[in-house]
């Protein structure tokens, strides 16, 4: 049950970046030597990454009991490349990342593994990666495109591909795959997508080229590297901060500080929709930890006004969609979106999710194949909602919550784990009544 807000204030230390986690885990577990990942997501998600790791033959241990309790230290052994054939299935749970990511570690390897997800992953396409792989000599089999995966691992030949899909998962998957191939592996993405695949390499000790062109680039990578393992401390995740940014953009009076928060520019679009709509941000004390930015964010409240997300910026800011829906009825002119029909194949259908939760709120919403148009200036009520099981939709409508009028109650808001377990109990802390 979510109550109505009057303010939001006070200071928020956000779990490691989940896309960074899955990297490191990933990648300290084919890396030479031991590997220290500290403040690593606390998600479910990850621990999928880390228990499909183990199944692998990797060894990882949870240090660091803080005083919470959680124990967010992992230490990995690297086993330099060669993986152990799995005993079982290797269960990614509703992580794309860890099934699309993975699939490109795995098909490298000597062995047959299987991957299979929860209901919402296996209904995800997974040609994407399918395809590719297949190309550079792995053998798969699917349900048309669609998990459970059967990956026979192969000596993989180097692939000149062209992505028709901008996606980062994609991207590190090949770039993975590429590090096990023989030759040079050339991947073009048709936009920018986030780039913590070419940096956590980087930061393992691989070398990669990359040329950008217009909103497109294109990376090489040599197989055949080795990687070091790093000692690392993950920054705080901007996707997860991204619902406690938009909960202060609610009200004029919220004052919000945010330490230790990834700054990556392939991940940062939001700062500046959320500049141009109408907060006050500032960034201090920005670092670059193992290549990724990292920095202390400061957010004020003001009025907020409208703004029209497209192309690029769709693309980049693809996560973070929901939550900006969630606030588009309380700004002043509304926020439209185009260009991001891939939200209808995230955990959820997140076009439609937002719409039904919105229009059950009392909201005018228009609804198009790849976005949709909210009005702003409406006032909202507090209704039953679902969260589809998708956690970016428990979160976006918690906020939305915040300034409805009346009680709002989410079912299944306990999808919140996937990303982030102590979301409510923070978004409590930090909001005033
Ligand atoms: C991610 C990339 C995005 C994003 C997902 C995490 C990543 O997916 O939605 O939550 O870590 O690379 P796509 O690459 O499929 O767009």
């Amino acid at each position: 049950m979510v109550r109505p807000a009057r303010n939001v204030r006070g200071s928020v230390r956000l779990p490691g970046d989940k896309s960074i986690s899955h990297r490191y885990a990933m990648l300290s577990g084919i890396a030479e030597g031991p590997s220290r990942l500290e403040n690593y997501s606390t998600g479910a998600d990850c621990a999928s990454t880390l228990g499909c790791m183990r199944s692998l033959g990797v060894t990882w241990e949870r240090k660091d009991k803080d005083n919470d309790g959680a124990a967010n230290t992992i230490e990995v052994q690297g086993r330099n490349l060669a993986l152990a054939a799995p005993a079982n299935a290797l269960d990614c749970g509703n992580s794309g990342s860890t099934m699309r990511m993975l699939s490109g570690i795995v098909a490298g390897q000597t062995f047959t593994s299987e991957m299979v997800g929860d209901e919402s992953l296996s209904r995800r396409p997974m040609a994407r990666v399918i395809t590719p792989l297949s190309t550079m000599g792995a053998q798969i089999a699917s349900r048309e495109g669609k998990p459970p995966l059967r990956i026979t691992g192969a000596t993989l030949k180097a692939i000149d591909y062209k992505m028709p899909v901008a996606s980062a998962q994609v991207k590190s998957c090949l770039l993975f795959a590429g590090l096990l191939a023989d030759g040079e592996t050339r991947i073009e993405e048709p936009l920018r997508t986030r780039d913590h695949g070419e940096v956590a390499l980087r930061a393992f000790g691989a070398k990669l080229d990359r040329k950008s062109s217009g909103n497109g680039n294109e990376i090489r990578i040599r197989g055949g590297q080795c990687l070091r393992g790093i000692e690392a401390r993950i920054p705080g995740d901007l996707s997860s901060a991204a619902f406690f940014m938009c909960a202060a953009a609610l009200f004029p009076g919220s004052q919000l500080t945010i330490p230790n928060l990834l700054m990556n520019p392939t991940r940062a679009r939001l700062l500046d929709v959320l500049m141009q709509i109408g907060l006050r941000i500032s960034v201090t004390q920005l670092e670059e930890i193992h290549g990724e930015l990292v920095g202390a964010l400061q957010v004020e409240g003001g009025r907020l006004t409208q703004a029209t997300i497209a192309g690029a910026d769709s693309a980049a800011l693809i996560d973070e969609i929901p939550v900006l829906a969630a606030i588009a009825p309380y700004t002043e002119q509304g926020i439209e979106v185009l260009d991001a029909k891939e939200l209808r194949v995230k955990e959820s259908d997140r076009i439609a999710a937002v719409a039904t939760n919105l229009r059950l709120m009392g909201a005018q919403v228009e609804e198009r194949e790849d976005g949709f148009k909210i009005p702003g200036g409406q006032t909202l009520h507090g209704a039953e909602l679902d969260s589809f099981s998708d956690h970016r939709i428990a979160m976006a409508f918690a906020v939305a919550a915040l300034r409805a009028e009346g009680e709002t109650l989410i079912r299944g808001a306990e999808a919140a784990a996937i990303s982030y377990p102590a979301f409510f109990q923070t978004l409590e802390e930090v909001t005033e009544r």
